[in-house]
């Protein structure tokens, strides 16, 4: 169990394997807009709903995860916050459900070698494929924006509204939303002073 920058909230991860990284707290500080319902796909131990959470951004948050330890883990970030009336966890592979919600984010698996249409981003794009969201937003290296842009336009119609480089150029975020909004925030520079402050002046 470890401290988060959200003073009061706490996050439970595995001590080795997959650990969160600056992708899963940039990502939630950059999304915009306040939603009702919204789905994770491959939620993890719950470190980015625990931001939106904090930050007020959405009032239920339906979080799909497939890998056994790492649901102990969102199970257990969800009942050490008790987080249950808002968090719901779901144990499953996504491209299996059908959820509706106003906003879908997700930092999928990357894999190795060269990531493409059959790779672990399948799943992911069949669950965005069977439900039809009007917002989307996720955080990937450019091959893998390359595959998601060409469909979130291509099949589902969607507008880019917010752009994020960083990592030297290895990592985009980008949200999606059917109506082409100017969105509110500036471009983020990462690293910057902006940056430090997501991380040390969260409520
Ligand atoms: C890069 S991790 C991100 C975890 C978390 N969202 C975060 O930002 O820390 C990708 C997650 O997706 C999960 N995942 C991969 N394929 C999945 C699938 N088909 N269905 C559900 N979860 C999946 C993995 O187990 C892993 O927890």
């Amino acid at each position: 169990m470890e401290p988060t920058f959200h003073r009061g909230l706490w996050v439970v991860q595995p001590m080795r394997g997959y650990r969160f990284s600056v992708d899963s707290v940039i990502l939630p500080h950059v999304i915009e807009g306040h939603f009702v319902r919204v789905v994770e796909l491959g939620a993890g131990c719950g470190i980015m709903a625990l931001q939106l959470f904090a930050h007020e951004r959405a009032l239920q948050f339906y979080l799909v995860e497939n890998d056994k330890v790492h649901f102990e883990a969102l199970e257990m970030t969800i009942a050490v916050n008790e987080l249950q009336p808002w968090f719901y966890p779901i144990f499953g592979d996504v491209a299996e459900m059908r959820i509706d919600a106003d906003l879908v984010y997700f930092n999928p698996p990357f894999g190795r070698g060269r990531p493409g249409k059959g790779g672990p981003i399948a799943p992911f794009l069949r669950f965005l494929e069977r439900n039809k969201y009007a917002e989307v937003a996720y955080v990937v290296p450019p091959e893998l924006d390359v595959i998601l842009s060409e469909f979130l336009v291509g099949r589902m119609h969607l507008k880019k509204e917010v752009q994020v480089w960083y990592k030297r150029g290895t990592r985009i975020i980008k949200q999606w939303s059917k109506e082409k909004a100017a969105p509110k925030r500036a471009i983020v520079e990462v690293p910057s002073d902006q940056v430090e402050q997501m991380y040390w002046d969260c409520p």
